[in-house]
């Protein structure tokens, strides 16, 4: 049955400074250096959310202790938009606590499903990309957005298979996602790129079907090559390659999108981070002063 739609208040709290937008992912391997209050290069922290559902303890008391001088948001991977069962209420009614505790300014997850019959999977694991399909996630789109009265924006992933049901791609479907649901889209432009190489398509065709107001937020990482593959492992620095992408990506995204590092693996010291997250601050600011900049090719 479809669910009724109502309309959703897009009340995204923004960043209180709009040129405060370059973020890092909090890993559990810099708690202590940051509880020393270290003065930092980083504007705001993105916290997986189901680290912080439910737990209190050293994460919590760290992560609110961080909160106090940073803004946050809540990245999910446990939302599960994409399966064909209903949103598990726990799971967001703990996701409901975990918000009002930290106020984030975004909360987001993933084009992807990992749960089913009760069953909650490691992966993220892609969805096939048709109408059925497009009618099951907004219905759970809608619903999430109702039941939190928050928008919510959803990542586009890295797949390794593609469905042969599939009548349009990912791009495709996130833009009619966002029309029928209101939701904002988390651009994720290292995932674009493996999924670019792996599956041999232009990245910018992609980004370019993305609506450039529909995004939210940016996320930047590092894969890993595999020999015949990419790999989406986020435990290396940002490739050039995808450095280059976000340079001529810039005229598609809006200005002064939070954009973040995402560094799972191989976790490098602190200073490491803020370095790599100083390159994305150089290329916006070479971006925001190079009129002639194109996006209409892109050599990787
Ligand atoms: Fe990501």
């Amino acid at each position: 049955m479809c669910r009724k739609r109502r309309k959703i208040r897009k009340n995204v709290k923004l960043l209180e400074n709009q040129t405060s937008i370059f973020g890092v992912g909090l890993r559990r391997e810099h708690y202590q250096y940051l509880t020393e209050k270290p003065i930092t290069d980083i504007d705001w922290f993105e916290v997986i959310s189901e680290n912080y559902m439910n737990t209190e303890g050293r994460p919590m008391s760290v992560l609110e202790s961080i909160r106090k001088d940073y803004p946050i948001a809540c990245h999910g991977v446990g939302m599960s938009l994409g399966s064909s069962d209903q949103i598990d209420p726990n799971y967001l009614k703990e996701l409901k606590r975990l918000i009002e505790r930290l106020e984030p300014f975004l909360i987001s997850d993933h084009l992807a499903w990992n749960h089913l019959n009760g069953t909650r999977l490691h992966e993220l694991i892609p969805v096939p990309y048709h109408e059925e399909s497009l009618e099951v996630i907004a219905n759970h789109i809608d619903y999430v957005q109702n039941e939190l009265q928050r928008q919510i924006a959803v990542e586009n992933i890295s797949a390794y298979f593609n469905y042969a049901t599939s009548t349009m791609n990912e791009g495709e479907f996130l833009s009619l996602l966002t029309q029928k649901t209101g939701c904002s889209i988390l651009l994720d432009i290292n995932n674009i790129y493996v999924n670019a190489k792996n599956f041999q398509f232009n990245p910018l065709d992609f980004i370019k079907t993305i609506p450039k107001k529909s995004i939210a937020q940016v996320h930047l990482a590092g894969f890993t090559d595999m020999g015949t593959y990419l790999f989406d492992t986020h435990a290396e620095p940002v490739h050039q390659e995808v450095w280059n992408l976000f340079e001529t990506s810039l005229e598609l995204i809006p200005e002064n999108v939070p954009i973040m590092i995402e560094w799972d693996e191989n976790v490098p010291e602190f200073h490491k981070l803020e370095a790599e997250l100083n390159k994305a601050r150089k290329i916006m600011h070479k971006g925001t002063k190079n009129e002639t900049r194109k996006t209409t090719e892109f050599i990787p």
